[in-house]
């Protein structure tokens, strides 16, 4: 059965990442954790975007414009979002696709560099790779309180081979977990194979 449906403009953001060759599903080549959102975190961050009043979402990594465009299509009308991507192909592809809504700008170039001096922010959707405690700390400083940050592509602890060192050490969940500002929990998405992080800073 199907609960909801694909908003047209995230149907149209699939298309363009094909037309770029920018991987969307587990069958496309380069698939991987390099690729588009999954239908999951699109769904979850619009959800967030959707409580977003009169504020400001910064996403770090657009990619195609896939979960710029779950979160556009969820956000109140006087709610802004600021996305920045360092493939001028890609930001290309994300900012013709945005085009017609004056509320989303699409940026070329590093992501925390060109989002840092836009804040404070309502949600931040972190997906550009940050791997470093202090980037992260100072993505949560750009947080309002009560603000969200979510990041995504993990697997569920249950899935992972027994052997896998992410048991001993998981940069992602690692970065949570240090951060004291945040209340934070993981949740697996509906596909039951991935999962995100979202911490509310508090
Ligand atoms: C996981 S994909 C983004 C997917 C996208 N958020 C979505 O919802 O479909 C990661 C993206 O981050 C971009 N990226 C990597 N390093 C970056 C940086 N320093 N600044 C901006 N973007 C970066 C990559 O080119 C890639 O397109």
């Amino acid at each position: 059965m199907t609960y909801a449906g694909t908003p047209e403009l995230v149907e149209r953001a699939y298309t363009a990442a094909r037309r770029i060759g920018f991987p969307v599903t587990a069958g496309d080549p380069g698939h991987g954790r390099g690729s588009a959102c999954l239908p999951g975190t699109g769904r979850f961050l619009a959800m967030l975007a959707a409580g977003c009043q009169g504020g400001r979402i910064g996403e770090l990594g657009t990619g195609a414009g896939i979960g710029a465009a779950w979160m556009s299509t969820a956000m109140p009308a006087d709610c802004g979002l600021v996305t920045a991507e360092i493939d001028p192909i890609r930001a290309a592809a994300a900012r013709d696709l945005l085009a017609a809504d004056s509320r989303v700008e699409v940026l070329t170039g590093d992501a925390v560099e060109l989002i840092s001096p836009r804040g404070p922010f309502e949600l931040i959707f972190a997906d550009s790779g940050v791997r470093s405690g202090e980037t992260f700390g100072a993505l949560v400083t750009l947080l309002r309180p009560g603000g969200r940050i979510v990041m995504d592509d993990l697997t569920p602890l249950r899935l992972l081979p027994a052997a896998s060192p992410l048991h001993e050490r998981d940069i992602k969940r690692e970065m949570f977990a240090s951060e004291p500002r945040l209340t934070w929990t993981e949740v697996v998405l509906p596909d039951l194979e991935n999962s995100l992080l979202v911490g509310t800073r508090r």
